[in-house]
């Protein structure tokens, strides 16, 4: 084939590919079978393979072409784009009118009224009518170029139909309104929830997500549709000088356009065509949260002007949002992942906004008692564009005479509905929470504690990170944290789809470097960081300074006797008594009390942290945990043990820890030195043997120099510590 015969037969199969894109995606009547088209699609695939000149920008197969990109470009907006001022009465609207015919005096004024879209708004650039630049709206002068996520979306023209009356304009700015149906979206939904991703709040955020993303492939994937509603720039004569000519101009240039618009030549016309739009707009595939009234001339829009926001010719009418009245069964109490405890209404199902309501969400506590909510009422629920309905009040005058005040606490009889815990009110909050940061639903809090400082220390890992990581199912436990690796956890997204915000790859290698740093914490802080009930800090370094390995404390000895010390002089069984004290003080876990008799001895860990520490590491929760440290090769080592061990690389050495440290806070690098049989001091002498230095160093790096004692630095310091 030569390349005029290859290019006429592209002419002539894109013509006929954009004629069924036409039919199937905007107009909704498809004319051929999907495996036709298919073929008709692959004969160009193949054409443009062999004749690489013909894949222009505009053809069919291009609608996926874009790389992923790092951000996008700017694209600032040749006209700007405005916003639209809302009304929220009739009253108002009728004022507008009044307001636009004092400025037009003598003039009879005709009004179009068309769905409000609730979607993104996006201007689309033709160049000799092919799409050039699509971008959003921005902050109304510049937006973001995201050519290739519109170019994505299939009943967007690549190319104008040549209009049958008028000449293209050279350059055509068409603006409109990107969103997801009703369907798609429910459906989006479905298989993320389905795939353990998050899902979204409403059909609006889902298209905004969907526009945002950086890799045209997945926009591809979105069930996005567009229709348009207006222009911007226009370079060219012999165009439409009103609003429904317009309209009927985009149509016929292949756009989808208003589902119906109403052309109104008085105040009454304008009221009916609102209400009659109320009607319908359920019915419309995509969601529509108001109607926009404009004038219909434009010349006549010129001369009554904008204001700096926007134009003087148009307002948005918002509906109210719809309600429904439905009885409320039951409450109850849900546990969030940060153990906060969010009252759930259980509704007799009830149809509101095309769909059937039978939970609504009633947020806390206080909003309970000031809408005096309770069991039994009629409640009036409200969709105001999200997906979980909201109980917005009573209808005080259906309430059954026997219907108590809601009793949260009371409800709750003080314990969590998940783990039987006690509760607590938090006094800065309105919510309440679960106090067991073992309750099963939990997670985020357990994350949080075995990052913190004194823990295991890897803090960048926690807050939000902690609960982006629960929610996304990446660490759902603390020890899930070993199995991230640098390029997953950069990925994170710590915002949410419509808004999205990584928490990247520098971030991922330092507190994946952090938590490899945890492995070899020492033991203490491991038993701290578990959350172990009853062990804080202190008893975790007590604990750790008796026993060289987890596996010691889940089985000791010394917390047996302990128990056993104290349950025997109960039972007055004085024989096993005295042989536990005596074990203990052997062991120098116990001294002699000086206020008891001669058998009286004390121990910093008392019997009740002995048995909660016994009873975690038997319980399954506690089994699992050791279970998994195995796995995962992690074997914390008390100091103590870790210098015998080691041979006390460091024994009888003295170290000075100044200035800060690239890899490691000083506390972390005293702790290897200790660990190693090392002593850590504050202040250089002749004694001491290495000076460890990092960045900003002061006085004590002088003195050392002074003194000729060895400087180190962190890299040195690592050798070191691994010879
Ligand atoms: S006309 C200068 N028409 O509403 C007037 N806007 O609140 C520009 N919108 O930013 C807007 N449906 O995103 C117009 N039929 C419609 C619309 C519509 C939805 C959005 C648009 C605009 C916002 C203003």
């Amino acid at each position: 084939m030569t390349l005029s015969q290859a290019k006429t037969r592209h002419e002539e199969l894109a013509a006929e590919i954009r004629r069924h894109d036409d039919l199937y995606y905007v107009q909704a009547r498809p004319a051929i079978t999907d495996q036709d088209y298919d073929r008709l699609y692959h004969e160009l695939l193949d054409l443009e393979e062999q004749f690489k000149e013909l894949r222009t920008p505009d053809s069919p197969t291009q609608r996926v072409g874009g790389e992923p990109v790092k951000s996008f470009r700017s694209e600032k907006h040749r006209v700007p784009m405005l916003s639209l001022d809302n009304t929220y009465s009739q009253a108002e609207v009728r004022s507008f009118i009044t307001r636009v015919q004092k400025l037009l005096p003598h003039q009879q004024l005709t009004w179009t009224v068309e769905p409000k879209v609730d979607g993104l708004a996006v201007n689309l650039r033709y160049e000799n009518g092919a799409l050039a630049v699509g971008a959003t709206r921005g902050d109304g002068t510049t937006g973001d170029n995201i050519t290739s996520n519109l170019k994505t979306i299939r009943s967007i023209p690549l190319r104008l139909h040549p209009p049958s009356r008028r000449p293209l304009p050279a350059v055509l700015e068409v603006r409109g309104e990107v969103y997801m149906t009703r369907e798609g979206f429910k459906k989006l939904n479905a298989e993320r929830a389905a795939s353990g991703l998050e899902v979204f709040s409403n059909p609006r955020n889902s298209a905004a997500g969907s526009l945002k993303q950086l890799d045209p492939r997945i926009v591809a994937t979105r069930p996005l549709d567009a229709l348009f509603y207006g222009i911007g720039a226009v370079d060219g004569d012999h165009v439409p000088q009103c609003h429904d000519d317009w309209l009927a101009w985009l149509k016929d240039a292949g756009f989808k356009t208003p589902e119906k618009i109403w052309i109104c030549h008085s105040e009454d016309e304008l009221i009916a065509a609102i209400d009659a739009l109320d009607k319908i707009r359920h019915n419309f595939r995509y969601e529509t949260d108001g109607a926009v009234i404009k004038l219909n001339d434009l010349p006549l829009r010129e001369q009554v002007g904008y204001t700096a926001k926007a134009p003087r010719w148009a307002i948005a009418y918002k509906y109210a949002p719809e309600q429904a009245h439905t009885r409320l069964n039951e409450i109850t109490i849900r546990v969030g992942r940060t153990g906060a405890l969010t009252p759930v209404a259980h509704l007799e199902p009830v149809f509101l906004s095309g769909s059937t309501i039978s939970r609504a969400t009633l947020h806390n506590e206080d909003e309970i008692k000031r809408k005096d909510i309770r069991i039994g009422d009629t409640v009036i629920i409200e969709k105001a564009g999200e997906v979980i309905p909201a109980v917005v009040g009573v209808v005080m005058s259906q309430r059954p005479p026997n219907a108590e005040p809601f009793d949260f606490p009371g409800h709750l009889a003080g314990k969590c509905p998940v783990c039987g815990s006690p509760v607590r009110r938090d006094p800065q909050f309105s919510a309440w929470r679960c106090e067991n940061i073992h309750c099963p639903a939990q997670a985020t809090r357990r994350v949080e504690f075995f990052t913190a400082r004194g823990a295991l220390d890897i803090e960048s890992v926690g807050g939000i990170v902690a609960d982006k990581l629960v929610e996304r199912k990446l660490a759902p436990e603390p020890l899930d944290l070993f199995k991230l690796t640098a390029e997953k956890l950069g990925e994170l997204n710590l915002g949410d789809e419509e808004s999205p915000r990584v928490f990247g790859r520098k971030n991922a290698e330092k507190a994946v470097a952090a938590i490899e740093r945890a492995r070899t914490a020492p033991l203490g802080r491991w038993l701290f960081g578990l959350a172990i009930p009853e062990v804080g800090k202190t008893t975790a370094g007590q604990l750790a300074a008796f026993h060289d390995t987890i596996e010691e404390v889940a089985d000791s000895p010394l917390l047996k006797d302990v128990i056993a010390y104290h349950d025997k002089k109960k039972d007055k069984d004085k024989d096993e008594s005295d042989a536990a004290a005596q074990r203990l003080l052997d062991a120098g876990f116990a001294a002699r009390s000086k206020s008891e008799k001669e058998t009286g001895i004390v121990t910093e860990v008392g019997p009740v942290v002995a048995r909660s520490v016994l009873e975690y590491f038997a319980s399954h929760e506690g089994r699992e945990v050791l279970r998994r440290m195995k796995d995962l090769d992690l074997h914390p080592q008390s100091q103590k043990s870790a210098a015998k061990k080691s041979g006390g690389l460091f024994s009888g050495k003295t170290f000075v820890l100044t200035g800060t440290l690239p890899s490691m806070t000083r506390e972390e690098a005293g702790s290897r030195i200790e660990a190693l049989g090392g002593k850590v001091t504050s202040s250089v002498s002749k004694n001491t043997d290495f000076v460890l230095a990092g960045a900003e160093a002061g006085s004590k790096l002088d003195k050392a120099q002074s003194l000729g004692v060895r400087v180190i630095d962190e890299a040195e310091f690592l050798k070191m510590c691994a010879a």
